[in-house]
């Protein structure tokens, strides 16, 4: 793992700079702010241009706000509550690659509120059952990640344990992850 957010060779600085933070400040998003991060997702590449997505939001207070979050699960909550919006990423099954154009489509959303001055955080850790029932969920979409949006805040404000992990996450160096042809090398991907 390299340690240091440097990247090997050059690339537009938004992808090192874009990080995933807990702490934030407990102060809700806009409307429009949450139209502008889904806006960008809206934009992402798709196969046969199906944009088999949609977004689920709540903003911080609002009258969803309770309903959403019960979505994450216990350790998401000790954080995310903290958060502007929460947005849940969901995508159609029925679409054969439903689950990587979603993925794209939250990389983007990311990169925007990045681009905005907001931070944002994606968590697979969610109660599935939860979210079924306060999204009404229909049988043939399913639940990708939540994910919160908002200001960034001072690692201050976490618990001792959340605070101690604010720090930036490293990256497999470049040549493990890119090959010159054949992958027959490689191992299964482990923490
Ligand atoms: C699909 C997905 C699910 C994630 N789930 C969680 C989660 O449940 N809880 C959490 O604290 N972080 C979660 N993360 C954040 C990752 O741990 C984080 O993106 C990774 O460590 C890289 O750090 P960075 O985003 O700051 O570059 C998730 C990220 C992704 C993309």
């Amino acid at each position: 793992m390299t340690t240091s957010r440097i990247a090997t060779v050059a690339i537009a600085p938004q992808f090192l700079e874009r990080s995933s933070p807990r702490a934030f400040v407990p102060e809700p998003l806009t409307t429009t702010q949450v139209e502008q991060v889904v806006e960008a997702a809206r934009w992402a590449p798709s196969a046969s241009n199906l944009q088999p997505w949609h977004f689920a939001y709540a903003l911080r207070g609002d009258a969803h706000w309770a309903a959403f979050s019960t979505i994450p699960n216990e350790f998401n909550r000790r954080w995310c509550l903290n958060a502007g919006a929460l947005i849940v990423v969901l995508s159609d099954t029925s679409a054969g690659m439903h689950a990587f154009d979603s993925g794209c489509a939250w990389g983007f959303m990311a990169l925007q509120a990045h681009a905005m001055g907001l931070a944002s955080h994606a968590m697979a850790g969610i109660e599935a059952e939860a979210a079924r029932q306060v999204l009404r969920l229909p049988a043939h979409m399913q639940v990708q990640a939540l994910v919160a949006v908002g200001r960034r805040g001072d690692a201050a404000t976490l618990p001792e344990d959340l605070a101690s992990r604010e720090t930036p996450t490293p990256r497999k160096p470049l040549h493990e992850i890119l090959s010159a042809g054949p992958v027959g090398h490689l191992s299964k991907t482990t923490a």
